[in-house]
Order: structure tokens, then sequence, then C-alpha cells
């Protein structure tokens, strides 16, 4: 037996691994030892949530962001996108076509757009819950102050979608020209705090980043705690300084999704649509290494390409009833559940 196969077995028995273990692991492990990986994280992810999987209708609300992100499409200096911002009305109304679809979760996601006040977002809130009272809420906005976290969970939301994005404070700081590395974590134990179900994750692959980084990543999330974990491969974007760097695999992206299922084992974690842009099967192949969440896009078909965070983003051209149904027959065909409740957090439900 190799010494991996101990260390994966380790893994699956413990839920924990050290950051030394997590980076040998990512540094020599063998096909077939990947293959062990996923069949463990698939074991782990049945133990604590079957075989269903949680649906999310995700609005894409505005492409505008004051950040200048060095890997993202709708960063502030790409002049070259058309900007667009759906009014709070147009947001109520695609929830409603959502909740027809049987979505009771919706993800607004949006840059980081101060057009939208704090006000305005309560407002936004307070008509979303009560239109739809059994729905989730989900925000996905970026960095704001505390206060306006407070004011947004008491009109509603339920949870708060925010990568860190990267743990290496050097590679963050690169990055995030705009932006500091304590303000995002220092955000994120806000979320947490004020009572929502918080999302943290980071991108595969980005230019610079080692597998030490990236054992890191798994350790803050280990430390953190979050009920939600969004992992996906950075894809270079052609109007980003990144446009001529290599992005992440698919191999590389589906081991991390696999070891964030063994050690943060009761967390909801997303087949990324970044994953299936990179590989047809890449979202399938993400549930059979323990993902157990896919995000649909419900965006308007009128703006839906113009929020390119990357580019050849799948789901572009299929309207939501064709996202709907053609993800529930790709899931039962990769022998899962649709499962179209809240689905909240086992952390989150074993607090209340
Ligand atoms: N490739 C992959 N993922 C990206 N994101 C932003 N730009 C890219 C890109 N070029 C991710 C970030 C962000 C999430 C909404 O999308 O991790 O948090």
């Amino acid at each position: 037996m190799s010494d991996l196969h101990n260390l994966l077995e380790k893994a699956y028995r413990t839920n924990d691994l050290t950051k030394k273990e997590i980076t040998y692991l990512l540094e020599n492990h063998s096909d077939e030892d990947r293959e062990e990986l996923y069949t463990y994280a698939l074991k782990i992810k049945q133990k604590y949530y079957g075989n269903k999987v949680y649906l999310r209708g995700l609005i894409e609300f505005s492409n505008i962001c004051r950040q200048d992100c060095l890997y993202c499409g709708i960063r502030v200096s790409n002049t070259k996108v058309q900007r667009y911002r759906l009014t709070p009305e147009e947001i109520l109304a695609c929830c409603g076509q959502g909740y027809k679809l049987g979505y009771r979760t919706f993800v607004l996601q949006s840059g980081e757009d101060l057009w939208y006040t704090e006000e305005m977002l309560v407002e936004l809130l307070q008509a979303i819950r009560k239109t739809y009272p059994e729905a989730a809420i989900t925000l996905s906005i970026g960095e704001r102050r505390t206060e306006t976290y407070q004011s947004l969970f008491a009109a509603g939301a339920d949870r708060f979608l925010m990568r860190h994005e990267t743990a290496s404070r050097e590679l963050y700081e690169k990055l995030h020209p705009t932006m500091r590395f304590e303000d995002r974590r220092a955000c994120l134990n806000a979320l947490k705090d004020i009572g929502y179900q918080v999302g943290a994750g980071f991108m595969v692959g980005l230019p610079g980043q080692t597998n030490a980084d990236l054992a890191a990543d798994l350790c803050y999330l280990k430390e953190f705690q979050p009920d939600m974990i969004g992992i996906g491969p950075f894809i270079p974007h052609s109007e980003t300084p990144l446009d001529a760097e290599k992005g992440g695999t698919l191999e590389d992206t589906l081991v991390m999704v696999a070891l964030a299922r063994l050690l943060i084992p009761d967390s909801l974690i997303p087949a990324t649509t970044a994953l299936g842009t990179l590989n047809p099967q890449g979202r399938e192949l993400a549930l059979k290494a323990g993902a157990n969440v896919v995000m649909p896009i419900i965006t308007p078909m009128s703006v839906r390409k113009q929020y390119a965070l990357y580019e050849n983003k799948i789901g572009g051209d299929d309207p939501p009833e064709d996202c709907r149904y053609g993800l529930e027959s790709r899931i039962q065909a990769a022998g899962f559940i649709v499962d179209l409740s809240r689905g909240d957090s086992r952390q989150f439900i074993a607090g209340k």
C-alpha cells in the first residue's frame, strides 16, 4: 500500500489533514490515488447529504464593478464590456420566474455596484421575502460595511457568498490592486457573526499559485468552517492583464473539491459553472467528487452574455426552463437526485 493511500484513508476517517500532508498529497498523487480520493469524497457526501443535489437560481443583476481584480472580465478597467443593471422590479420578476421553475433559493449576484444602496437592497429583500416567504435569499455582492450586512440580514437575506479567492496574502495582493487581504477576511468574519450562512472559496490555477497555497486555502476553510464552499478553475479572460496565462485544469479543481468535501464534510459545495465551462462533463464529475449543489443561471437572456467574469461561459443561450430541465436530466443521469428545497447547510440546521 502506498503512503498516499494511508493519507487518503486518514482524511476519510478523521476529516483532518495538516497543511504539510495536503501539500504532500497535491505534489505526489497518481491517477489511481485521485480516483480513490473521489470515491472517498463521494462516500462522505452521501453520508451527510445522501444523493441529493440542491439547485439555486442565480440572478446576475449588475455587471458594474468598482473593483479591478486582475482575473475578472467585469473589472472596472475593462472598457469593452457593455454594462447593465437590472432594476429592483426586474430582479423581483426574475425571482418570480425562478419560483415558477421550482427554485427555493435565489442567489442575487453582482459586481461591487454601489448604485444599489443599502436602502434599495433592504426594500428589495423585504419584497422578495414577503412574496416568497419560504425561499432562501443568498447575496453575492462583495464588500460592504458591517452595518449594511446587518440591515440586509434583518431585511431577509439568509446567506452570503464571498470567496476568499486565495489564502496567500502575496497572491491576493497581486491580484486585487484595489482591495485588502484583511478586509476580505474581516467581511467573512462579520457575515458569520451576524448569522448568515456564509460561503467562502477560491480559484484553482491562478498565475503563481503553488500547491502550498492551495493547501493553505483548504486550511483556511477548515478553520473558518463556512456553510458553503465555491471552488472553480481560473479561466483567463482576453480583456484582462492575465489573458496570456494558463488557467486551472479540470483535474486540479476536482482534487480540491474532493479534499474540501473530506475536510469540511458537512458543507454545501457547488459544481461550479466555471468547471462546466472548462469541460462539458465538469459539473457531473464534480458531483461525483463531492459537490452537491448546482446553480443554474436565471438572469434575463437580454443581458446574460454581458455577465462574463470569464469567456465562453456555459448557459449563455439556454433559457431558464431549458437550464432547469436539462440540468435535472443530467444530474439524474450522473446518478443523483434533484432536491428543490431550500437546502440549508447541516451546520446551520444543527446550530438553530
Ligand atoms: N475565472 C474563473 N473564475 C472567476 N471569477 C472571477 N473571474 C474569474 C475568472 N476569470 C470568480 C471569482 C469570484 C466569482 C464570482 O467568480 O472567484 O469570486
